[in-house]
């Protein structure tokens, strides 16, 4: 996601920004910018790396003692030059970083361009830079205000204005924002991690928060511009634990990132009655026709794909497939120009899934790319692309990238089911902008209970993950998450196929972990348990809330929020999630950096 850092002192600004962006270089950025107030405003921004930012300032002399600094995470708008951020106003008085996502910026784009106002790049952020501009009457913090009622979405703004020297206002609205307290300077940032070389103590925005930073001062204001009381936090992490915000792990703390990714994800896409706002990254032309649809990826994004089949399936009559890249790649390829290709990769970069793609694209296939990288070869092949909004997923093991594909499937099935049947799914799209809080309490309610199981699997050799249906859909993603960080052996299976063969594996103690979420095929899961539990296994049970009492088959039963069937995968993965990441911690396991492994295969 994207970086923001900011600062007026007495010192100049430039070594302070360039420090902190650096700093926040972990959260993945396609390109940087600064902008220094020294009598006029003036931004220096480039597609690339940081280095090649300070490259360009090497030329420059910035001495300002004000300014504002950003690392892009492209969402709208592909990585370059002219998408970099800060973007100015039309008058160039102003200029602004911003990150998170404007969930209404093209109504506002169309607005403000007739209004009158020119926009230089594809961004929602450019949308800001004109609202203030349109609000400004000579005092920058009422214009900000005023602008950012207009704004839906989630945002973190820096705004700078020419005739407004030596100050900063920034705003705080589902996206991070600190503000770090010096000695005749004051700092902003993103997140904690740029400004520990120079203060301990900080101001943590909240949502809803406007701040005005000067050399000498930080007021803070609520929407209304009443100031506000805020207490100095004072933080005791050392830089690395600052990167992972206190959290042990880059994988836990993307677990936990899990509601806002999938929030993010369905942002904009979907207005609050449950109807579909998505024909601008699916064209119906592109899905016009089919006859087939094909499905691709690799580990989690195949696994991903199964629950694409299922859901698919059950609302469209044309056949659906899917396959492994690496199988796809060397068989026969029947696809032709009415064959949906829908491929997912949450790098985009995949050999795998790139070669198979492009042998399905060279016999006319229509491909649709579900990726988690603006800019990424796959989004640049692709005849269309449906972003995860998941941020960057620094640990290999995919998790924020799974539950927000799932999420864009579930849009994209729906959105299909519309064109061709006309058919609304309205119930299913209404649960889904559910999903969040639900996932947030999954995580509230069992991952302490979760600590605890996982010290059983200290010394497992093996566990097996049961369901049926889209239930066996999860499970793969369940059992690929233990084997890949715990380094146990895991292993999916199909509650129906337990008696022809892998019943024998079924013995006292083993750890078995069943799904329980699939309505009409719990009494046939049931006795599939009772097979086990006669076995000697030991059951842990993911069950939906209201769908019976299984204490005769669950050794431990974890209870999820009621959703509806289609949706039962976003919340059990969860708690598989967990279950693999304390296995890992209990037995000692590099859960971020696993032995073997990468977190891009962009080789075969
Ligand atoms: C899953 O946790 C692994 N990181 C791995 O299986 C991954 O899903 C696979 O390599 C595909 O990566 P992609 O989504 O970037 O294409």
């Amino acid at each position: 996601m994207c970086g923001i850092v900011g600062y007026v002192g007495s010192q100049q600004a430039a070594p302070f920004l360039l420090q902190g962006l650096k700093k926040l270089e972990y959260r993945g950025y396609d390109s940087a910018g600064i902008c220094e107030l020294n009598g006029t405003l003036r931004i220096h921004k480039t597609r690339g790396r940081i280095a090649d930012l300070e490259s360009l300032l090497a030329t420059e002399k910035i001495v300002g003692t004000i300014g504002i600094g950003h690392t892009r995470w492209a969402t709208h708008g592909s990585p370059s030059d002219h998408n970099a951020h800060p973007h100015f106003d039309c008058t160039g008085n102003l200029a602004v970083v911003h990150n998170g996502i404007i969930e209404n910026y093209q109504g506002l784009r169309q607005q403000l361009i007739a209004e009158g106002h020119c926009f230089l790049s594809e961004t929602d952020t450019e949308v800001v830079s004109h609202l203030v501009e349109k609000h400004y009457q000579g005092d920058l913090l009422t214009a900000v205000a005023q602008a950012i009622v207009e704004l839906k979405g989630s945002f973190a703004i820096a705004v700078l204005a020419k005739d407004s020297p030596g100050e900063l206002v920034v705003v705080r609205q589902d996206s991070p924002l600190v503000v770090g307290l010096g000695n005749q300077e004051n700092y902003l940032a993103s997140d904690i991690p740029a400004i520990l070389d120079y203060t301990r103590n900080v101001y943590i925005l909240e949502d809803g928060e406007i701040a005005r930073i000067k050399e000498n001062s930080v007021d803070v204001f609520d929407m209304k511009l009443n100031l506000l009381e805020k207490t100095v936090f004072e933080v005791k992490w050392d830089p690395i634990q600052a990167e992972k915000e206190g959290y042990a792990d880059f994988m836990l703390k993307e677990i936990h990132e899990q509601p806002k990714a999938v929030r993010d994800t369905i942002a904009g896409r979907m207005d609050e009655h449950g109807n579909l706002l998505i024909e601008r990254e699916i064209p119906r032309n592109l899905v016009a026709g089919i006859t087939k649809v094909q499905f691709i990826a690799c580990g989690t994004a195949y696994h991903a794909s199964l629950y694409g089949k299922h859901v698919l399936e059950e609302f469209l009559d044309v056949p659906i497939e899917t396959d492994l890249a690496s199988e796809y790649r060397y068989k026969r390829v029947k696809a032709d120009q009415n064959t949906l290709l829908i491929v997912i990769s949450q790098s985009g970069e995949t050999a795998d899934t790139l070669g198979a793609m492009r042998l399905a694209k060279a016999k006319g296939a229509r491909v649709l790319a579900i990726t988690n990288v603006v800019g990424s070869t796959l989004s640049r092949e692709a005849d269309a692309v449906m972003y995860t909004h998941a941020g960057p997923e620094i640990a290999v093991a995919s998790t924020k990238a799974y539950t927000t594909q799932l999420a864009c499937l579930c849009m994209i099935a729906t959105y299909l089911k519309e064109q061709v049947s006309g058919e609304k799914e309205i119930t299913l799209l209404q649960a889904l902008a559910n999903i969040p809080e639900q996932i947030e309490s999954v995580l509230l309610a069992h991952e302490h209970r979760l600590e605890k199981y996982a010290r059983r699997l200290l010394h497992a050799t093996d566990a097996f993950f049961l369901g049926r249906g889209l239930d066996y859909a999860s499970a793969m993603e369940g059992q690929l998450k233990l084997k890949e960080i715990s380094y146990i052996h895991g292993e999916a299976l199909a509650g129906g196929e337990l008696k022809h063969g892998t019943l024998a594996l079924i013995v006292a103690e083993v750890p078995v972990i069943a799904l329980l979420t699939q309505e009409t095929l719990i009494d046939k899961m049931v006795s599939n348990l009772k097979e086990v539990k006669a076995r000697g296994g030991n059951i842990l049970l993911l069950a939906q809330s209201n769908s019976g009492d299984f204490s005769d088959v669950g050794d431990e039963i974890l209870l999820l929020p009621q959703t509806h069937c289609l949706l039962a995968p976003l919340l059990t993965v969860v708690p598989m999630q967990v279950l693999a990441y304390y296995a890992a911690k209990v037995r000692n396991c590099d859960v971020d950096k696993p032995r073997n492994l990468a977190k891009s295969v962009t080789v075969e």
